[in-house]
């Protein structure tokens, strides 16, 4: 099979297309043929060899998938049957055409919903749904500040957020990505390039301060955050995009909002937290992605490159001109 490859780390002009054997799927596993799958920061990260797959992984790049059950390994016992259309969160492996998953990580692609637009699906909304709910702890009526609000995972988190009553607000670093972020529901929203985000949310919420914060930047925010965190908030870091070092009394002014720092990494997260997540999602959310019912949620998706094209699409992503998902279609 073709799967996008790489002999050193390095740039995305390392970056090709190779003949590699096809994974067989092992016990409980399944075989999916892929027709997408979606570029994620990780993706670069492990391009430049800062990011190494979990053990066990594949190290062939790509988060997640959509496409169609090939094969059904031993000991399948669950409802997939041959044939069966689906997406697929991966802890690597998805940008080749096919990749072997866990049968239980499977998900059914929501009715209405093209191969490409469930590919958008996995990563970035299983994120967000993780940070806001099972991290986060959201409450209806809490004010949540979500950093890269244009961003996959930011797209995702505007609309969870909005639908679990809580008020999102977003930072993002142009108008049209703010404006974006509005149509997708974020309350209000502030351009970092242009103005302290953190006098803005604090001035949105008066004086109050916001009780979540989704924080993929990390360095170049702690003290604009620590700033904006209302008492007792939880700050929640998922990303470094910003940069991992600081310099300054995070510890005392963190203390005096007594608020709470906690960090969350989904790749390496073993099989059974998954596939918790997975259930969960399935069942609380899935469903909102319908054309039917008061609120629809949408896969935002930025732009599709045939998987020929990755050097592409890892160059698009390095702009961070991207609102929403890249994504990427296999040869069938
Ligand atoms: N921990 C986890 O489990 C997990 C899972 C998935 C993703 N992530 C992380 O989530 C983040 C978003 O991922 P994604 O795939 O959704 O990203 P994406 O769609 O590529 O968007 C990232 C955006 O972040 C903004 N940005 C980049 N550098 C910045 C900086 N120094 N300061 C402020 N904003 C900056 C840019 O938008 P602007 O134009 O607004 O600057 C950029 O377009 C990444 O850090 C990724 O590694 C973490």
């Amino acid at each position: 099979m073709i799967a996008v490859h790489f002999d050193k780390p390095g740039g995305p002009e390392n970056l090709y297309l190779k003949e590699v054997a096809k994974p067989s799927p092992g016990e409980g596993e399944v075989l999916l043929k892929v027709a997408a799958s979606a570029l994620n920061r990780a993706d670069l990260l492990q391009r430049q060899g800062q990011y190494a797959p979990p053990p066990g992984a594949s190290n062939i790049l790509g988060l997640e998938a959509s496409g169609h059950v090939a094969e059904l390994g031993a000991g399948c016992q669950g409802p997939w049957r041959v044939g069966d259309p689906a997406m697929v969160l991966l802890s690597g492996g998805g940008q080749a055409q096919y990749v072997t998953v866990p049968a239980e990580l499977l998900m059914p692609i929501p009715a209405g919903l093209t191969m490409c637009q469930a590919a958008a699906i996995p990563e970035a909304w299983l994120t967000a749904f993780q940070l806001l709910h099972l991290v986060g702890n959201v409450q209806a009526g809490d004010s949540v500040l979500i950093h890269a609000g244009a961003s996959g995972v930011g797209t995702a988190a505007i609309q969870l957020a909005r639908m679990a009553g809580a008020t999102p607000l977003v930072t993002a670093g142009s108008q049209e990505k703010l404006q974006i972020a509005e149509k997708l529901g974020a309350a209000a929203g502030f351009n970092y390039k242009e103005e302290d985000f953190s006098e803005a949310t604090l001035k949105f919420t008066k004086g109050a301060g916001v009780n979540l914060i989704l924080d993929c930047i990390g360095g170049s925010y702690w003290e604009k955050n620590v700033n904006c965190l209302a008492l007792d908030g939880h700050w929640v870091l998922y990303g470094l995009l910003g940069g991992a070092v600081i310099s300054g009394p995070l510890f005392s002014k963190l203390l005096f909002k007594r608020g709470s720092l906690i960090t969350s990494l989904l790749r390496p997260r073993d099989k059974k937290y998954k596939q918790m997540l997975v259930k969960a999602f399935t069942e609380q959310i899935l469903p909102h992605f319908s054309t039917e019912g008061p609120q629809r949620l949408l896969p935002v998706l930025d732009r599709v490159y045939p998987v020929a094209e990755i050097q592409e699409a890892h160059e698009y992503m390095e702009t961070n001109k991207n609102v929403g998902k890249i994504v990427l279609e296999l040869p069938q």
